[in-house]
């Protein structure tokens, strides 16, 4: 009886406080899925090729709620009610968008030339920022961005997708991982189209508003080689030259269409890049696909590590040199488990932006990461331009 008494009373406490537990677990959810479901308001600025992509890729992730748009170009404002609705706000004052909205977040697609200007105006106003590579035209630039989002304690995270493409992060965690020993070098090649050719986008072709070729297009591709040498550029070689693209429907082309670029870096590894943009009509022209390549390579004492193609889920080779076995990830069998480093670089660089903003971290395509990458693309143009080695420290 005793016994029993005792049991049911302890049993009774439980049952109570389970009911306690039940109740505290099911606040605790509510509370989190709430704060879960909080949305970050976020502006797009800049709504034309890339502003666009960016803005699908916020539109389309759950962590983020477009409240308006911002372009000098009225036309824009047609296109983003067709594409995010009718409720979005347009603006053609970015300053008037930031007062009006008090986002949580910005994006940046306008051309690098006012990189500058309006991710410090964001900062000024504790406002986190996503903005386009390149991230600006000189290194002073960037470190003025640099230091404005430090002082506001937001998050600056740059357009360096790449780093976030599947197949390249895969294969930057098998030369991590040491497989192929130290890389010794790093190679790649893209033979493509021109950039495209329409009447907003001229100042791409004009040397004094893009930077030139190695720095609009080669800021992904220098930013890779940093990546995969895990190591500091230290001085860079270069030749290029105009061969295909001398009048771009009447305007005056002062860009190069075509280089050769040679990176080397302080833990002795060294870079080639070789980039030809005179092949085929203009960027995703009807017809272009076939010029549209990009390879990549890695080779260390221990082997070679090669892969091709846009996709993510391009394939990974490694060949061994001691056995010449060779192995082959096919990367789309591998299935994809969504988090920022499987999908395609433009989600992934998303994830990692709301990722930041909720946890207070530094993105893994950080200011510094960007500001990195422009100074190989700032060194290679100079290089060009002086027909001589460039020091990094120069710049
Ligand atoms: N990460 C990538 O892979 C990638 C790809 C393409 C372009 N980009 C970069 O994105 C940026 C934009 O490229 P794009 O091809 O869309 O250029 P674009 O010339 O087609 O479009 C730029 C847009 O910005 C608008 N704009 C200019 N100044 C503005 C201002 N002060 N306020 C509001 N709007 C303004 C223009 O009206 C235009 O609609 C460039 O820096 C480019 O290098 C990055």
């Amino acid at each position: 009886m005793l016994f029993s008494g005792s049991l049911g009373a302890f049993r009774d406490r439980l049952a109570n406080r389970k009911q306690h537990y039940r109740l505290v677990l099911s606040l605790i959810n509510k509370f989190s899925k709430e704060k879960k479901m909080e949305k970050i308001k976020i502006c797009c600025t800049g709504f034309s090729r890339r502003g666009k992509d960016l803005a699908k890729c916020a539109h389309a992730d759950s962590d983020f709620e477009i409240t308006a748009v911002c372009d000098l170009d009225e036309i824009r404002k047609k296109e983003a009610a067709g594409m995010l609705g009718e409720k979005v706000h347009f603006y053609t004052d970015y300053n008037e968008m930031l007062k009006k909205e008090k986002p949580d977040a910005v994006t940046i697609a306008t051309p690098q030339y006012n990189h500058r200007d309006l991710a410090i105006r964001a900062f000024e106003n504790k406002i986190h920022v996503y903005c386009e590579k390149p991230l600006a035209m000189n290194l002073a630039q960037c470190d003025e961005m640099i230091s404005a989002s430090e002082k506001a304690g937001c998050v600056f995270i740059v357009g360096q997708q790449m780093r976030y493409h599947f197949h390249l992060h895969k294969a930057w965690n098998i030369i991590a991982g040491g497989e192929i020993g130290k890389p010794a070098m790093i190679w790649l090649k893209e033979f493509r189209g021109p950039f495209r050719v329409s009447p907003e986008h001229m100042w791409i072709f004009d040397q004094e508003k893009s930077g030139g070729m190695l720095v609009e297009k080669s800021c992904h591709h220098f930013d890779l080689f940093n990546w995969f040498a895990g190591s500091r550029p230290v001085s860079v070689y270069a030749s290029a030259g105009l061969d295909g693209l001398d009048n771009v429907k009447n305007f005056k082309c002062t860009i190069n269409d075509n280089a050769w670029v040679i990176v080397n870096y302080e833990n002795g590894a060294r870079a080639m890049l070789g980039l030809c943009m005179f092949l085929g009509k203009p960027d995703r022209a009807e017809g272009t696909i076939g010029f549209h390549r990009r390879e990549i390579g890695v080779a260390g004492e221990k082997g070679i590590l090669h892969t091709e193609g846009y996709l993510p889920a391009g394939n990974i080779e490694i060949h061994y040199a001691d056995s010449h076995n060779l192995i082959r990830y096919e990367l789309k069998k591998e299935g994809t488990i969504p988090n920022k480093f499987n999908q395609e670089g433009n989600k992934g660089i998303f994830m990692d932006f709301a990722e930041c903003i909720r946890e207070k971290k530094k993105p893994f395509a950080s200011g510094e990461i960007g500001r990195m990458a422009l100074a190989v693309s700032l060194a290679a143009e100079k290089s060009c331009a002086e027909k001589r080695i460039v020091q990094i420290d120069e710049l």
